[in-house]
């Protein structure tokens, strides 16, 4: 099988095209035959050698897949060869990825795919929207009637975010870096859009929550401003991390501990395949039902992965702000 990978992490020109042995499954795992990946910021980190993680050599990237189950190993039972499933959680945890045009994950890591649902659009949903998911319902408790903020309402994680706190019955604020991704937001459910590049965030957010202050915050930038975050926060609201590994920012204790506030980290790799699995169901779910859209702002051939990871590092580690919507890498 062809497959793009590296064999030194490092800059997005070391990912080449190959040859690989197309592997075979496993006891209780699936053979897909990938039809779309998806990227991430992880496959970035994990391509560049950012992060501590182990990684096989040579090294597969990408998380998201949708595809057709081609074969199926020992003690499969949720899945038989030709039914078409999506997923993430590949191309991390020593695991190889989903830029390939075959990839064995275990079928705890697939989702049945939803009728209808267009390969594209669920490799796009998939990392994103079971974050998103699990960030704004599980850590968050968002409920009905409850206000939410996320910043960067057209991001990966933060379109599903303001997408599904509308669904919540939520009133949601976000931040845009154009007055285009603004409409979008709006488009899509949320209230009050803050350009993050021509407005004072603190001083805008100061002024929409004066009334009614924030019950949810879901921060996805890599360094938080907590004395921000902690004065915007209602009594008992909860504010929810899922970026900044490198982030050591100042954390204001007093006014933290008096509102009864909560801060809890998150990283999706660490959920369990159930509650995941849960999380998907819904997702592909109000997918059908278009009740959720995902944004695809660039779409590539598995020959220009390389071309595909720089163009997304681009935006979301360089700040570009020429990206709206996820990176599709179209495999078959
Ligand atoms: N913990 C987890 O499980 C988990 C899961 C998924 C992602 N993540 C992390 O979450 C972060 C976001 O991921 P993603 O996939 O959503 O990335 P993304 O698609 O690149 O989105 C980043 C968003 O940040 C916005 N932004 C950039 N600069 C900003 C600023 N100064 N103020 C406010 N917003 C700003 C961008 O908005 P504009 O384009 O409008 O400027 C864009 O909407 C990454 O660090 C990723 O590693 C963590």
């Amino acid at each position: 099988m062809k497959a793009a990978c590296v064999h030194t992490q490092g800059p997005a020109s070391n990912l080449q095209v190959e040859d690989f042995q197309t592997p075979t499954p496993g006891p209780g795992e699936i053979l897909v035959r990938v039809a779309c990946s998806a990227l991430n910021p992880i496959d970035v980190y994990l391509r560049a050698g950012t992060i501590p993680m182990p990684v096989p050599k040579p090294f597969i990237p990408g998380s998201d897949y949708a595809g057709v189950v081609e074969a199926v190993g020992q003690g499969v039972t949720l899945f038989k060869v030709g039914d078409r499933v999506w997923g993430s959680n590949q191309g991390l945890l020593g695991r190889q990825g989903t830029l390939a045009e075959y990839v064995c994950t275990h079928e705890q890591w697939a989702y049945p795919a939803p009728a209808g649902v267009e390969d594209s659009v669920l490799a796009a949903s998939a990392l994103t929207g079971i974050t998103a998911h699990l960030a704004v319902f599980d850590a968050g408790q968002l409920h009905k009637g409850q206000r939410l903020f996320v910043t960067g309402g057209t991001g990966g994680v933060g379109s599903f975010v303001v997408q599904m706190a509308r669904i919540a019955g939520a009133e949601v604020i976000t931040t845009a870096g154009s007055p285009e991704k603004a409409a979008q937001c709006k488009a899509w459910g949320a209230t009050h859009v803050i350009n993050h590049r021509t407005e004072n965030l603190k001083d805008k957010l100061a002024e929409l929550v004066a009334q009614k202050p924030l019950d949810v915050w879901i921060e996805t930038q890599r360094e938080p401003n907590f004395d921000l975050m902690v004065a915007s926060m209602a009594p008992g609201g909860r504010m929810v991390l899922i970026a900044g590994r490198a982030a050591r920012p100042e954390f204001p204790v007093g006014p933290f501990y008096v509102k009864g506030l909560t801060l809890t980290g998150f990283a999706m790799f660490n959920s369990p395949a159930d509650r995941q699995a849960e999380a998907a169901r819904e997702v592909g779910q109000w997918l059908a039902q278009k009740k959720l859209q995902v944004a695809i702002g660039a779409t590539y051939p598995l020959d220009q992965a390389a071309e595909a990871h720089a163009f997304l590092e681009a935006n979301t580690l360089g700040m570009a702000g020429k990206l709206s919507g996820k990176v599709v890498v179209r495999v078959s």
